[in-house]
C-alpha cells in the first residue's frame, strides 16, 4: 500500500522537476532597441541590439520577417508567403528592397546557434504605418523595345509630382523626364530579366512631403509585341504561313498562335515554337489566316495584337469539270445549233439562191410534151388539169411589175 503512494509521488516529482527544467532552458530573451531607416526611398535598414542578459557562451543568429502590411498578426501564420521577406542574418543589421504602400510591420526573432537546447525568443515587432496620403492608383505598366510606358490616375492631385523609379544596374533612384499627365516613359535598357521594379511618386501634399513607393514585376512581365505581318506562299503541296515582326528578345522567348479556316472552315488553331506554319493545301479551298505572338511564360508575359487576316486562293467546287463535262458543254453545243440554225434560216436566200424548181417544170414538160408557155395562158380551167399553180407564179410575177406603180404612190402624192 504505502510502497504505490510512495512510487507515484516519486513519479510525480520527477515529473515535475523535468519540466521546470525544460522551461527553463526553453526560450531565448527577445532582441532589443528594434529602429528603421530608409536608406534610399526603397531600401529600408534595420538595427537591433542583442538581447540583455544572453549567456555569454551562447551564439545566436536572427530571423528578420517584414510584412506587408502595418499590422503584425497576434498568431503566426506561416501560409501567406507572398506578403513577407524573410531572412537570416547573423549581424544586428539588415536591409531590405521594399515599398511603404501598404506600411510595414517588421519582427526579428532571435535563434540558437550554438547554444545548448533553447528555443527561439518571442519576437519583437515595430510597425511602419502606410502613407498618409496616396498620390496614385490603377497603374499599369508597356513595355517595348528599351522603353518602358507607365500609367495611373492620380487620386491626391500634387503640383510637384515627381515620378523616380530604382535603376538596378546603376543602382540609384532615376527621374522619369518623359512626364505627361498620368503616364510617363521610361527610356534605359533594362536588364532583360531582371526581379521586381521599384517606382516612387513624390510631392508636397498641404505643405508636407509625400512619398508613395511601389514595387511591380519587372518590364519582362509587360511585354507589347507590334502588330504581326502575316504571308501564305504556296510550296506545292503545302500552303506556308510565316510571321514577320520585330522581336527583341531571344527566339526561345516567342510562341505563334496560329488561327485560319479553310473553305469557311475553321481548323483547330496552333500555339509553335516556329514562326513558320505549314499545312496541307487543298486548292479547292479558300484559306483565311491571321497570327498573333505570344511572348512565353519562361520569358515573362505579353502579346502581339492580331495580323491583319491574310486570305489565299478561292473556294471552288470539287465536283465543276465533271459538271461542266455532264452538262455545260451540251447545253453549249445546243445552244450553238440553235444560234446556227436560225442564222441558217434568215440567210437561206444568200446561202442558197432560189432557182426555178426545175422538178414541176420537168413534170408539166412530162406530162404535155409539146405545150409551150402561150398555150398555158389561154388555157381554161375545164381542161382539169392540175398544174395550174405554175402558171400563176409566172403570170402573177409579171402583172405586179405592172400594176405596183398605179395604186400606192398616186394615192399619197394626192394626199400630200
Ligand atoms: C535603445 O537605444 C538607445 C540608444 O541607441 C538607448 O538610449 C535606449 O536606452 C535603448 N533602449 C532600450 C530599451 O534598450
Ligand atoms: C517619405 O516621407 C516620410 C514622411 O512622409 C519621411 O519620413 C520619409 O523619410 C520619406 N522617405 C523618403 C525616402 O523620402
Ligand atoms: C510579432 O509578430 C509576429 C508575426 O509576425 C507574431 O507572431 C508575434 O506574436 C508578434 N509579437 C508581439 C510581441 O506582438
Ligand atoms: C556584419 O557587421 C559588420 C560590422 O558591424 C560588417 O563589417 C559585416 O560586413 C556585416 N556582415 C554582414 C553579412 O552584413
Ligand atoms: C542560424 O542558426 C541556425 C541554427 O539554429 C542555422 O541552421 C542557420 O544556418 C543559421 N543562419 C545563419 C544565417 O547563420
Ligand atoms: C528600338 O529602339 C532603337 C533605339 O532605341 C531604334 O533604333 C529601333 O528602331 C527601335 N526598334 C523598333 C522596332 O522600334
Ligand atoms: C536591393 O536592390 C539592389 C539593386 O537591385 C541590389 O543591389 C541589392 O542587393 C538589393 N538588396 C537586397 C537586400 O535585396
Ligand atoms: C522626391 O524624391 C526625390 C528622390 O528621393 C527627391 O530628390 C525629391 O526632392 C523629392 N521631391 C519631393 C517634392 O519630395
Ligand atoms: C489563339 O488565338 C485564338 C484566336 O485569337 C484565341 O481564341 C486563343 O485563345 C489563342 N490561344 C492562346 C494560347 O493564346
Amino acid at each position: 500500500m504505502f510502497r504505490v503512494w510512495d512510487i507515484s509521488l516519486m513519479m510525480c516529482f520527477s515529473v515535475s522537476l523535468m519540466f521546470v527544467g525544460v522551461e527553463g532552458m526553453s526560450e531565448l530573451p527577445p532582441p532589443r532597441n528594434l529602429t528603421f531607416t530608409w536608406e534610399t526611398p526603397f531600401t529600408l535598414n534595420l538595427k537591433w541590439e542583442k538581447p540583455k542578459n544572453l549567456d555569454p557562451g551562447c551564439k545566436v543568429n536572427y530571423t528578420v520577417e517584414v510584412r506587408h502590411s502595418q499590422d503584425c498578426p497576434v498568431k503566426a501564420e506561416q501560409d501567406n508567403q507572398r506578403d513577407s521577406q524573410t531572412r537570416r542574418v547573423q549581424n544586428t543589421t539588415c536591409k531590405f528592397n521594399i515599398s511603404n504602400e501598404n506600411g510595414l510591420c517588421i519582427s526579428v526573432t532571435v535563434n540558437p546557434e550554438i547554444c545548448g537546447i533553447k528555443d527561439p525568443s518571442p519576437s519583437l515587432n515595430i510597425s511602419i504605418p502606410p502613407p498618409t496620403v496616396t498620390l496614385v492608383k490603377d497603374r499599369s505598366y508597356e513595355y517595348f523595345n528599351n522603353t518602358l510606358k507607365c500609367t495611373w490616375s492620380p487620386v491626391e492631385v500634387v503640383q510637384d509630382l515627381g515620378f523616380y523609379y530604382w535603376s538596378p544596374h546603376k543602382n540609384t533612384v532615376i527621374k522619369c523626364n518623359d512626364m505627361k499627365i498620368g503616364q510617363c516613359v521610361i527610356h534605359d535598357t533594362f536588364p532583360k530579366y531582371t526581379t521586381n521594379m521599384f517606382y516612387l511618386f513624390n510631392g508636397t501634399y498641404k505643405g508636407k512631403p509625400v512619398n508613395n513607393t511601389f514595387m511591380d514585376k519587372p518590364p519582362t512581365q509587360y511585354v507589347k509585341i507590334n502588330k504581326p505581318q502575316l504571308t501564305i506562299q504556296r510550296d506545292q503541296q503545302n500552303l506556308l504561313f510565316q510571321t514577320n515582326s520585330y522581336l527583341e528578345f531571344g527566339p526561345q522567348c516567342y510562341r505563334y498562335n496560329y488561327t485560319y479556316s479553310m473553305c469557311d472552315k475553321i481548323a483547330p488553331g496552333k500555339v509553335i515554337e516556329n514562326k513558320e506554319y505549314q499545312v496541307d493545301y487543298d486548292s479547292n479551298c479558300k484559306y483565311k489566316a491571321r497570327v498573333q505572338i505570344i511572348f512565353y511564360d519562361n520569358c515573362g508575359e505579353g502579346q502581339s495584337d492580331l495580323s491583319d487576316e491574310v486570305e489565299y486562293g478561292e473556294n471552288r467546287d470539287p465536283n465543276l469539270p465533271a459538271l461542266l463535262a455532264v452538262i455545260i458543254i451540251p447545253f453549249i453545243v445546243s445552244c450553238c445549233l440553235i444560234v446556227s440554225l436560225v442564222l441558217l434560216r434568215r440567210h437561206k436566200d444568200i446561202i442558197f439562191p432560189k432557182i426555178p424548181e426545175p422538178t414541176l417544170i420537168f413534170k408539166d414538160m412530162f406530162i404535155n410534151n409539146i405545150r409551150i408557155p402561150e398555150d398555158l395562158r389561154h388555157q381554161s380551167p375545164t381542161d382539169g388539169r392540175l398544174y395550174v399553180p405554175i402558171e400563176e407564179i409566172v403570170e402573177s410575177k409579171i402583172s405586179l411589175e405592172l400594176e405596183t406603180p398605179l395604186i400606192p404612190t398616186t394615192t399619197n402624192v394626192a394626199g400630200i
